[in-house]
């Protein structure tokens, strides 16, 4: 299966996967966005503006290029990284906790209410993705409109955050991609983004390149919360590549028998601090995705499992409960799971249309089935050179976290998947 990534610049295999002091102006902006009151609380004043001026706009519409469906709508007040209890917040606290410790004074600000919906330049121009990078296509991104996504990563924030003065800052916040359906991929998640600048006199007193003092203090700093984290723990530097940095990599721990991709980060690319009337500074970023760690360091098996109301998993979690690696934390103990359900579907594709990707079905799914869908997987596929069509055979996995489902249910569900292939995706079934 596929996922795009801002590593590569192309498509990129998903089997290699992928403090608190509110801002100060105490701004609260809110508006209703179809029908819901939308509250972002704590703004900096510099944003408000812009905020207002997109939440107040509808965002499911019919706008042409609107792809942003009903399922994905519900999931924009949830902020789940708000809930102290919840093991995204309580991871988020634990990360803010180091960057308050760090430093030398000058404190890290940390952001945790910025509006996910967000302008195409700063999701994408501002941090220099290239206008064919495959994150812009509709097929991975949720578009409000021509010029406005959901957010696909928090590094749509760092540019706007330098212009208002932000020198030091954390970026906390839900993330939207379209992509595959299973156990760790969710079009929702949340993510943790990190810059720090850094003036000519702190690399002039120490006599070293500006680069060099970047890339040090990026690779002390990061390695100094993967032991917050993980405590004493093997890990690696890979060069990599982002559009936003130079040197750019990833951070990789030795976990339980296996290298474990921990975050991205890199050298600022010198043309965003420009942008930022900063030129003559330095800059090191990194971004994080939370469920990710959460999984590990909790042992969390499904990430669905983050958006459920059962009592039987919001009770295992307490602020204040992380411990380093997990050293004497009671990780998450699974309760029993009910039985899965599967269904399969085979259907020719049109040859004359580009309307399927397995994306838009997995989208199509969620939108039918909510949280019910487990996992979407393509099982067969051949080309008929007689028919000169190919063929899909996906196998759906139907599974609820908190009950048995029926078997008149999952049929209802299904009878409404191929229905919607056939009418949106012009298939036709086999
Ligand atoms: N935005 C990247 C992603 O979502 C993560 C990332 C990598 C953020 C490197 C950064 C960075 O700030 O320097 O995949």
């Amino acid at each position: 299966m596929e996922r795009a990534s801002f590593r590569t610049g192309i498509i990129h295999s998903s089997t290699k996967n992928i403090a608190h002091r509110a801002a100060r102006s105490g701004i609260q902006a809110s508006a209703v966005a179809h029908g819901r009151r939308i509250n972002r609380e704590g703004m900096p004043n510099l944003f408000h503006f812009y905020q207002i001026l997109t939440f107040t706009s509808e965002i499911l519409t019919d706008d042409p290029k609107n792809n942003v469906s009903e399922y994905i709508y519900d999931k924009l007040d949830k902020n789940l990284h708000l809930l102290s209890d919840h093991p995204l917040g309580i991871l988020k606290t634990v990360i803010q906790e180091y960057f308050a410790r760090t430093g030398d004074n000058k404190p890290f600000t940390f952001y945790d209410n910025l509006a996910p919906v967000v302008s195409t330049y700063a999701n994408f121009d501002s941090v220099l993705v290239p206008v064919d990078h495959i994150s812009r296509s509709s097929n991975d991104t949720y578009y409000v409109n021509e010029n406005t996504v959901l957010r696909c990563h928090t590094s749509a924030h760092q540019l706007e955050l330098l212009k208002a003065g932000s020198r030091r800052f954390l970026v906390t916040g839900d993330v939207y991609r379209r992509d595959s359906i299973d156990a760790t991929h969710f079009p929702v998640f949340h993510q943790m983004e990190g810059v720090c600048v850094f003036e000519p006199e702190d690399w002039k007193s120490r006599g070293i390149s500006s680069l060099d003092l970047a890339n040090s203090e990026l690779k002390s700093t990061l390695e100094g919360l993967v032991r917050h984290l993980f405590g004493e723990i093997e890990m690696r530097w890979i060069d990599a590549y982002f559009p936003f940095t130079d040197p750019s990599y990833e951070l990789e721990i030795f976990f339980n028998g296996e290298w474990l991709e921990v975050l991205g980060c890199g050298v600022m690319q010198s043309s965003i601090l420009e942008a930022a009337s900063l030129g003559d500074k330095r800059a090191w970023a990194f971004g994080l995705g939370l469920e990710r760690l959460a999984m590990i360091l909790f042992n969390i098996p499904d990430i669905r499992l983050f958006w459920t109301n059962d009592s039987r998993f919001s009770n295992q979690f307490k602020a204040g409960m992380f411990r380093a690696g997990g050293l004497g934390m009671r990780k998450f103990s699974s309760y029993s799971k009910f039985p899965p359900c599967y269904k399969d579907v085979s259907f020719w594709l049109a040859k004359d249309s580009t309307r399927f990707t397995e994306n838009t079905l997995c989208e199509l799914v969620r939108d039918v089935a909510g949280n019910l869908i487990e996992e979407v997987k393509l099982i067969d596929e051949f080309y008929s050179p007689k028919l000169d069509q190919t063929s899909n055979c996906f196998r759906f996995t139907y599974r609820s976290m908190e009950r048995s489902l029926t078997d008149e249910e999952v049929n209802r569900l299904q009878e409404q998947v191929r229905h919607r292939l056939v009418s949106e995706l012009e298939v036709t079934l086999r």
